[in-house]
């Protein structure tokens, strides 16, 4: 056994399996293995006929790109590379085998050209005001964000503009400049809407991560603009980055208490979407009454809850009390997003102290297993305020 030879191909033929089992949960193994194993041979073929060279992986970006050659697309890509323009509209590319997603090769890194569209410096101030909270591109480094900045290009949009379309392959990954989308998801065949953007954060990355068909459609309520990021670049710099990012989080998400309830690839998911932030002593990371975007894991360091004290009549005073503290593999910031309500505490740091940041849209998405423990803790900041000021009022507004 332990001089067998792996054969080449085998690992991503099994790892592309293996995303799409844990994707699509099938209730008969065999029969989605054989679906499966037969796109990627049929893909395999098409290929070969097309004289093009065959990645000896499971459908891997060639695959899918050399798809998209047969109808005639490749033509307007290269196009796309030089002018900024807008490719949303296309025909719908052939639904084809995902990919296989593996964030951990390397190859071909530097293969793909650098993409860059020029803009004016008005452009540029208002795209870096747009993508500084944007937490994919927190874990970033300087070099990858300024190319990543590079080859955005801006979108303007109309009113009742389908931006995504649920089922398409992903094109582009979108941060926003102005505007409010809809976000709907199809149930019993009718969109149902399940949340909205309203003029900031960014939207897509799914169907590119994993490549997966959209998962939801993205319609504009008003004029707006986005910043779009291709494809390929989306690859490149992003999903790429998402492997370093699982080798330095894996570990530590797997002992994160909340997150145990969860599936292996849920937890993986967290790590692709999660940012990271670094705060110093006494820096206020929430403040309280504020409205919510995210929710905290403390990766090092410890943080400090702060309630405003009342007087007499029931007014808040600028005194704040220290409720409880947080360390290590704790979390802060649920309650606002649980509750809808705004901040109920300050939160500071201890020290020098760091955080894993989710943001409010992937918290809605990925933590809903989470949703019953931390309903039951937040009986917990009951208690403590009851035992500080007689009444957890603040709590339900
Ligand atoms: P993607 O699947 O590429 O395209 C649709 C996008 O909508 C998706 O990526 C997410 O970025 C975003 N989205 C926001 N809320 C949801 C949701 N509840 N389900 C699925 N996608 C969502
Ligand atoms: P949120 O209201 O979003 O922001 C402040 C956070 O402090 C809150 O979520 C909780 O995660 C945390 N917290 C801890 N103890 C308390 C408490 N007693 N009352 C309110 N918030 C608390």
């Amino acid at each position: 056994m332990s001089n067998a030879e792996i054969p080449e191909g085998l690992k991503e033929l099994l790892q592309g399996f293996t995303v799409e089992v844990l994707r699509h949960r099938p209730p008969n193994l065999a029969e989605f293995a054989v679906q499966h194993f037969t796109r990627v041979l049929e893909n395999q073929k098409n290929e070969q006929q097309d004289g093009t060279p065959s990645t000896t992986s499971a459908g891997k970006e060639g695959t899918f790109e050399n798809v998209s050659d047969k109808s005639g697309e490749n033509d307007e890509e290269e196009e796309e590379k030089e002018t900024p323009r807008f490719t949303r509209n296309k025909p719908r590319r052939v639904a084809v085998c995902a990919e296989a997603y593996d964030p951990d090769d390397d190859a071909d890194d530097n293969s793909e050209p650098q993409v860059v569209h020029p803009k004016t410096d008005e452009q540029r101030q208002r795209l870096q005001e747009a993508c500084k909270d944007i937490l994919l591109f927190k874990t970033l480094e300087k070099e990858q964000f300024s190319e990543v900045l590079d080859a955005m290009f801006e979108v303007l949009v109309k009113p009742q503009e389908h931006i995504i379309d649920q089922g398409d392959d992903g094109d582009n990954f979108y941060v926003i400049d102005r505007g409010v989308y809809d976000i709907l998801v199809e149930k019993d065949g009718a969109g149902v809407c399940v949340g909205k953007y309203n003029n900031k954060g960014s939207f897509g990355e799914l169907a590119l991560m994993y490549n997966t068909p959209r998962a939801a459609t993205i319609v504009a309520t008003e004029e707006g603009a986005l910043w779009g990021l291709d494809r390929a670049t989306f690859h490149r710099l992003i999903v790429k980055n998402n492997a370093k990012k699982r080798r330095m989080y894996e570990a530590f998400i797997e002992c994160v208490p909340l997150l145990k309830c969860l599936e292996l690839s849920e937890r993986m998911k967290i790590v692709d979407v999660l940012g990271a932030r670094a705060f110093s002593d006494g820096e206020r990371i929430i403040a309280q009454g504020e409205k919510a975007d995210c929710f905290y894991i403390v990766e090092s360091g410890e943080v400090k809850i702060m309630i405003k004290t009342k007087t007499k009549a029931g007014q808040q005073d600028n005194m704040e009390v220290e409720v409880a503290r947080c360390s290590r593999g704790q979390y802060f910031g649920e309650l606002a997003l649980v509750t809808n309500k705004p901040r109920a505490a300050s939160v500071y740091a201890v020290g020098n102290t760091k955080c894993l940041v989710i943001d409010i849209k992937a918290f809605e998405r990925l933590l809903g297993p989470c949703m019953d423990i931390m309903k039951r803790n937040i009986s917990q900041y009951e208690h403590q305020l009851v035992a500080l000021f007689g009444s957890s009022d603040d709590l339900k507004h």
